[in-house]
């Protein structure tokens, strides 16, 4: 069973092969163009991957060794993302399942994070707790099978990698910043600053990652420059930033571990390629849980992801028709209705 499968939700075009669960290629090509502007400029992305969507295919094809005929299924992000963008791998991909006379699957982005840690000779191990950690989104899920999910918080305003790269600005550390501040921090005092943690009414599991920011806007704007220049600050501010976001995600994780008793959790997102974080939560193995961080590559975003969600959602369907018509007339939404993100 050969898959292809299309990842353009925001400013990556990527194109993977799959065979059944096993990845034979993942191409994923970073728009460049954005960094001047300090954030994604949605019309540049679209524009960017129509200009890169048939070759990033081919690559693939090709690095894969499948030709466009040994293709059975095609997959691709329908939601949630920059909708020019979207509609240019979306619509690519039907044109061609419909051209091959193949199903399509659409795939919704954040539950296909939930899957980039099984995408290495690893099966998922339901029940699990899943943290999903990107740029646009921050949540916690309860995943007791393929199709039983429960979303157990979300964040009410900035998503982590949000709040990383809106730090790394306010620091003037270029975009996106998540990279750049886990890298400073490591030379930094974690303890150096101490900013407030988000508390919220009437919720154990959402997050809120605006006031942090704002902490940090008014702390720079009140520091004196001297302190500035000082060799070390921009490592100790990170540090303390990075413990913060850190200990509240990992907090509220395994809060929600006790109280559904479990203890596996998958942590995936760009957030998830974090050092901090996986010093964190792979300190837990000590106590007997199985802790999930994808490989790098599958981190950030990526089309292996979305052929492996594309693959288990077919096989797990009872009705595999409903993907065919989908191809040709069906919106993508319908079928995306049951579940719960
Ligand atoms: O999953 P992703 O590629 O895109 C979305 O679906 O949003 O995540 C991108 C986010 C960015 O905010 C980026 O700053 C963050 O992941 N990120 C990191 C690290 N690497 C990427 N955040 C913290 N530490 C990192 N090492
Ligand atoms: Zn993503």
């Amino acid at each position: 069973m050969i898959t292809l499968a299309i990842e353009t939700s925001c400013d990556e075009t990527s194109a993977a092969v799959l065979n059944k669960d096993k990845v034979l290629s993942n191409i994923i090509l970073s728009q460049q163009d954005h960094s001047k502007f300090g954030g994604i400029v949605p019309e540049l992305a679209s524009r960017s991957h129509l200009e890169s969507i048939v070759s990033v295919t081919r690559t693939a094809l090709l690095n894969a060794g499948i030709n466009l005929k040994d293709i059975n299924l095609i997959s691709a992000t329908s939601e949630p993302g920059l909708i020019g963008a979207l509609l240019v791998g979306l619509n690519f991909a039907k044109s061609l399942a419909a051209s091959l006379n193949i199903p399509f699957i659409p795939v919704n982005h954040i539950r296909s994070h939930l899957y980039s840690n099984f995408l290495c000779n690893q099966k998922a191990i339901y029940p699990f707790i899943g943290l999903i950690v990107s740029g646009g989104h921050t949540m916690l899920v309860l995943v007791e099978d393929f199709n039983m999910h429960t979303v157990l918080g979300n964040t009410i305003d900035d998503a982590a990698g949000e709040a990383f790269d809106k730090a790394a600005k306010l620091l003037g550390l270029g975009y996106p910043g998540g990279a750049q501040i886990d890298n400073s921090a490591k030379s930094g005092n974690e303890n150096f600053i101490r900013f407030p943690k988000a508390k919220i009414k009437n919720s154990k599991y959402d997050f809120s990652f605006s006031g942090i920011k704002t902490s940090l806007l008014y702390y720079l704007r009140d520091v004196s420059e001297n302190e500035k220049s000082r060799a070390d600050f921009v490592n100790d501010v990170c540090s303390s930033f990075q413990k913060t976001v850190t200990d509240d995600l990992f907090e509220k994780t395994v809060s929600a571990c006790s109280e559904f008793n479990v203890k596996k959790i998958s942590v995936s997102g760009g957030v998830s390629a974090n050092s901090e974080m996986r010093k964190k939560f792979n300190q837990l193995k000590s106590r007997n849980f199985e802790v999930y961080f994808p490989e790098i590559q599958y981190a950030t975003d990526n089309a292996a992801m979305i052929g492996l969600c594309g693959y288990l959602s077919y096989i797990s369907a009872d009705d595999k028709t409903f993907f065919k018509s989908a191809s040709l007339l069906t919106p993508a939404k319908a079928r995306l209705d049951y579940e719960k993100f």
